[in-house]
């Protein structure tokens, strides 16, 4: 059962999530594009090796991305193409990223990677790439209601989700071992696909335990509408765990735990919750950032999620060498994703969780982080 919808069906939320059954598909299976004409998928014809390669990413709204563009530019140079590495401003994103997609198209670029701003809004833009016979990949984020998507390359965030609803009980659990657990649910912006994924992942796990008591959300807002976080933007969640302290908890209440989609919502919660001079509840996270890792291992946040950025980048310049050479990239996953248009042919990396107990093995290999975890 793993469809992972559209925006807008993510939106409809969970239960229309549970009616959706798909087997998922773990077989390999290629495919050709390089194709001409929108929607098409003509044969692979392959490119110049030098040719140009566009990279679109949305504003720096975590460190992921802003990780993502200095490895796509390297990246791409070593594999001996030139590239055009752009993120959509902070404020003006939706039309920033759209206008630098159209440029790529002028410019010619063969191959356009594209970190959706709105995965909505986009079809103009994909579908001139398209008539230009460019090949469109999108990265971590799918964009959605269009057939002018070739590939998708991103971890498997159904089973972020997942990943971080176990991580909330497992935590709850250590602390209380005896339920019914309090908490509140957080899930990103709106206009990004990824948030309703994450976020009904997350609920196929706690969804059966919330049915039964087992688990309370305090506040009652289980609605995907009421827990978005507008741009993924700190001050938002910050703004709306004060709201909930001082209409929920200002009592006796205890708060067990909070599900934030990422690391930077999990910081801002945790800081809400400290000013208001509450014990910080078990809190998730995701991407591993820096400030993240080391709250974690002081005891304050709880779980990250493990998506490393340098090998979601290299396997998409691997697609890309592939594409170059008239190849068919590797794809896993021809089923997952529906993005309301066409099912678009996947490639997923398994997501790890990561705790304080299980940090320093999962960032051994990471220099950055690995400093980190030692004790
Ligand atoms: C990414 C997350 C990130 C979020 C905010 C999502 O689409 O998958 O890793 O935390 O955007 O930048």
């Amino acid at each position: 059962m793993r469809k992972y919808l559209t925006r807008s069906l993510a939106m409809i939320g969970v239960a229309a999530l549970l009616t959706l059954s798909t087997a998922c598909s773990n077989e390999r299976e290629g495919e050709t594009t390089a194709g001409t004409g929108t929607g098409s998928a003509a044969p692979a014809k392959g490119f110049a090796a030098d040719a140009l390669i566009g990279v679109a990413l949305p504003s720096k709204t975590s460190e992921n991305w802003v990780l993502a563009g200095d490895l796509f530019t390297n990246g791409l140079k070593e594999a001996g193409f030139q590239s055009d590495v752009q993120y959509a401003g902070a404020s003006t994103t939706v039309a920033d990223q759209q206008a630098q997609i159209s440029a790529m198209v002028t410019k010619g670029a063969k191959v356009i990677v594209i970190g959706a701003t709105d995965a909505a809004q986009l079809s103009t833009q994909v579908a001139q790439a398209k008539q230009a016979g460019a090949v469109v990949i999108a990265y971590d984020r799918l964009i959605v209601n269009t057939a002018d998507v070739d590939y998708y390359i991103a971890f498997d965030n159904f089973k972020v989700g997942q990943l971080q609803g176990q991580a909330l009980l497992d935590g709850m659990k250590a602390k209380k071992p005896e339920g019914p657990w309090t908490v509140e649910l957080f899930s990103g912006s709106p206009d990004d696909n990824n948030s309703g994924v994450f976020f009904n992942g997350a609920m196929d796990v706690l969804k059966p335990l919330i049915d039964k008591g087992d688990v309370v959300v305090g506040s009652g807002q289980t609605d995907i509408k009421q827990t978005a976080i507008q741009g993924w933007k700190a001050e938002n969640a910050q703004q709306r765990m004060d709201s909930l302290l001082t209409s929920t908890y200002n009592g006796s209440k205890t708060l067990d735990g909070v599900l934030s989609p990422n690391d930077t919502l999990a910081r801002a919660i945790i800081t809400s919750v400290k000013s208001a001079g509450k014990d910080i509840p078990v809190v998730t996270g995701q991407d591993s950032e820096v400030e993240s890792v080391k709250s974690i291992m002081a005891g304050e946040q709880y779980s990250t999620i493990n998506k490393d950025t340098r090998k979601l980048v290299a396997e998409t310049v691997n697609m890309v060498k592939s594409l170059q050479a008239g190849n068919a990239p590797t794809i896993n996953d021809t089923n997952s994703y529906d993005n309301g248009s066409k099912v678009v042919p996947a490639y997923l990396l398994p997501p790890v969780i990561v705790t304080k107990d299980n940090a320093a093995e999962s960032y051994a290999n990471d220099p950055k982080l690995a400093p980190l975890t030692q004790q």
